[in-house]
């Protein structure tokens, strides 16, 4: 089968594109032929081995696992003698935490893998499972957004922010979204309230009080956070010694501020699914690339600008199922 391989730290030229063994799953994995994938910012951290101490875990002077990607759609070929939630012929999606999913075949752990609604296409749902998830999970488990609360969604354009937006009209919260002056329009049609531009009023100002402050972006500091909301949560970070500020302060503060790390399980992607059929949610794809483009699609996200998400099909492969 093909799949991108790397076997050295670097930009999105590392990405090999070979033929390799096709992969075997074990007990509770369930073996997938990919038809489409999303770019996500993780994928180039790991790709570039940034920061630095991301080298603890995926390797320290070159990278452990060769095959990386982490949201994925398609349908499943086969399963582990373990899997009971799946079946041959499944359309499925998720994220994957090992990596691997840059490949017509992977093979992944059911617990991170949900089915995918009726009608919705796999590069819809290969959009979902990070950047779904994070807004999930940043809105909902550590925001505790309450229907009729206010929320402000810093970054509100993007693959986190975008989802977030709909997320929140979903939950039934009255949403101020924060995005370039270029995205306006875009993020007012995802069902925002209210959208400020930040090239137009300095958000650092800003006077609004908001029950929940969420931070995609991760520009804001502690005092706008105290100063703008009741509670907070950290999605993104701009540099390590932003972020290292804003968890001291936070450290010495009774401010309830969360800071978190995304979970894939089966229940939220099945949350996102059910969002999805009942046109509460829906990804917004700025671009797809071919596979054969896949590492321009990793150098298109980095420069953190991309309007929802973007995609990579493996729908003109060969298409046999093995
Ligand atoms: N905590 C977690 O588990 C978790 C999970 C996933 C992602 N993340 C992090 O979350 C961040 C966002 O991820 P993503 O996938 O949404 O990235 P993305 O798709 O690249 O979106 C980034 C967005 O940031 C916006 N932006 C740039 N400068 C801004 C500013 N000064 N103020 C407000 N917004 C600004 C851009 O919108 P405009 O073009 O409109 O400016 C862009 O749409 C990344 O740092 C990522 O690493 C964290």
């Amino acid at each position: 089968m093909k799949a991108y391989t790397k076997t050295k730290y670097g930009g999105p030229e590392v990405l090999r594109l070979e033929e390799v063994e096709l992969p075997v799953p074990k007990d509770n994995q369930v073996k997938i032929k990919i038809l489409a994938n999303s770019a996500n910012p993780a994928d180039w951290h790991i790709i570039r081995g940034k920061p630095f101490f991301a080298r603890f875990v995926f390797g320290l002077f070159k990278p452990k696992d060769k095959i990386p990607g982490a949201d994925f759609a398609g349908i499943v070929t086969e399963t582990g003698k373990d899997v009971t939630e799946f079946k041959i012929g499944d359309k499925v999606f998720g994220e994957s935490l090992a990596g691997g999913v840059f490949a017509e075949y992977s093979c992944v752990n059911e617990a991170v893998c949900a089915k995918m609604p009726e009608g919705a296409s796999f590069q819809e749902m290969a959009c979902v499972p990070i950047a779904g998830l994070t807004a999930l999970q940043a809105l909902i488990t550590h925001g505790e957004l309450k229907k009729g609360e206010t929320v402000l969604i810093n970054g509100s354009s993007g693959g986190v922010g975008h989802f977030a937006v709909q997320i929140a009209k979903a939950y039934g919260a009255h949403v101020t979204a924060v995005c370039s002056g270029k995205n306006v329009d875009f993020v007012r049609s995802l069902g925002a309230d209210k959208v400020i531009a930040y090239d137009q009023e300095n958000i650092h100002r800003h006077t609004g009080k908001y029950d929940l402050v969420v931070d995609t972006n991760g520009n804001l500091s502690f005092s706008d956070y105290k100063r703008m909301g009741r509670r907070g949560v950290v999605v993104g970070f701009t540099t390590i010694g932003h972020m290292m500020s804003v968890s001291l302060k936070k450290a010495f503060s009774k401010f309830p501020l969360s800071q978190f790390t995304a979970e894939a399980n089966t229940k939220d992607l099945e949350i996102l699914a059910a969002l999805v059929r009942d046109k509460k949610i829906a990804p917004r794809i700025e671009k797809v690339f071919p596979y054969q483009e896949l590492p321009e699609a990793i150098g298109y996200i980095e420069a953190m600008r991309t309007r929802g998400k973007v995609a990579m099909s493996w729908e003109n492969t060969d298409g046999h199922l093995n």
